[in-house]
């Protein structure tokens, strides 16, 4: 009997088998000692899309409270710039008093704490008074709490900026042991700090959540099929790496689809073309669409010549290329260089030593290649 398909293609599903990451979860562990015997210091997951933010929070959570400590998940939810910061204060303890069960329902009054009165001291004052509240609540030793998705905050960025000033306060220094662990994009970090600099000075450690190492893609894809009664074939496996580059989202929703397609449990590279279109779909939908429309009709013309050559391309080729050869089209060429930059800026590109230019992600280029150009 094949198994039901054991791949996880879902964001904020956890995997079946966790791969990589052991340096992470060691600074983690380690960072929940200090934070219990010493002082803690809160931590900050840096990943951009798909990359393992949420799984690797939760991952936290559970060492947690496998240690001992109760520990609550929130997720963060999008603010608008209608909303204030007291809103998003006031997200994170409803979150926080739903995640900690150890909270007795008669203490959920907790909330009340929060009057609806917005304004920007208040969030500080009411927050720290509800720390202190839930505090006496908990009864542990240490507490931890995870906030994922922290760029969420964007539009009431000085959300963010309390969370530190009620952080740092002597009154929560003394009476609680909190240890907050955020997760965020790169660039919704880079907004944080840039508008509020104390905040990158308080959160200083950084983790990052990085695509798996070829190893660690193998691995998770092994040992999820283990059981299953279905096998790639191992041309399939190498193939898995080459094109998502370990990318945690990637592996799982190619993996999904390549598992859907076994025949008698097996799944060789027959089956690779139409897995691939079918993932590179709904990658479009997902993402992609999103991050080819931040690029003019020029930077796209850019965009597939760099996908169809997957190689670096330095300005000069391309100048070259737009004047000769099969490529040769009308282009204005003197912006070249201008186009290039931008959409390194919106994170399309990447440049590399020589500086020549490339699509970072196989898997974005073979939608540029198969799907967008349909
Ligand atoms: N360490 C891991 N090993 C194997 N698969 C993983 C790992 N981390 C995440 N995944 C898988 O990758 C996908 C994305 O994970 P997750 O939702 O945690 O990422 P994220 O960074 O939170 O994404 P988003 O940008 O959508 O918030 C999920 O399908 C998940 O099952
Ligand atoms: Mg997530």
């Amino acid at each position: 009997m094949i198994s039901p398909n054991p791949f996880t293609p879902q964001s904020g599903w956890e995997p079946k088998i966790f791969g990589g990451r052991n340096p992470e979860l060691e600074i983690f562990k380690s960072n929940l000692d200090d934070a219990a015997s010493v002082r803690p210091s809160h931590l900050v997951v840096l990943g951009e899309w798909g990359a393992g933010k949420t799984s690797l929070l939760k991952q936290f959570k559970r060492i947690s409270q496998e240690n001992g400590f109760p520990a609550a998940f929130c997720g963060i939810s999008r603010f608008t710039e209608k909303n204030k910061a007291l809103d998003a204060i006031h997200l994170i303890a409803e979150e926080m008093v739903l995640g900690f069960p150890e909270v007795d329902a008669a203490r959920k009054g907790l909330l009340d704490l929060f009057a609806k009165r917005k304004s920007l001291s208040n969030a500080q004052v009411q927050f720290t008074k509800f720390l202190l509240e839930l505090w006496k609540a908990l009864d542990t030793k240490l507490a931890v709490v995870l906030l994922d998705d922290a760029q969420n905050f964007m539009e009431v960025s000085n959300t963010v900026d309390i969370l530190r000033a009620v952080l740092s306060s002597d009154d929560i220094i003394k009476e609680t042991r909190f240890l907050f662990i955020l997760s965020s994009t790169p660039a919704g970090w880079a907004s944080f700090i840039d508008k509020h600099d104390p905040v990158g000075r308080f959160f200083r450690k950084r983790l990052s959540a990085e695509n798996l190492k070829e190893t660690e893609a193998m691995a998770t894809i092994d040992m999820t099929l283990k059981g299953t009664g279905v096998v790639f074939e191992d041309s399939v496996r190498k193939n898995i790496f080459e094109y998502t580059g370990g990318h945690p989202y990637e592996v799982q929703l190619l993996a999904s689809h390549l598992y859907d397609s076994q025949i008698e449990g097996e799944v060789s590279l027959r089956a690779w073309d139409s897995a691939l279109n079918k993932t590179l779909k709904e990658l479009g939908r997902d993402y992609f669409e999103y991050l080819l429309s931040k690029a003019s009709d020029r930077e796209k013309d850019l965009l597939r010549i760099l996908a169809e050559e997957k190689k670096p391309i330095t300005i000069r080729d391309f100048t070259t290329m737009m004047i000769v050869g099969k490529r040769a089209k009308k282009f204005p060429i003197a912006n070249i260089k201008n186009f290039l930059y931008r959409l390194e800026v919106k994170g399309l590109v990447k440049r590399s030593e020589a500086n020549g230019f490339y699509i970072p992600d196989q898997m974005f280029s073979e939608f540029i290649t198969r799907i967008a150009s349909e």
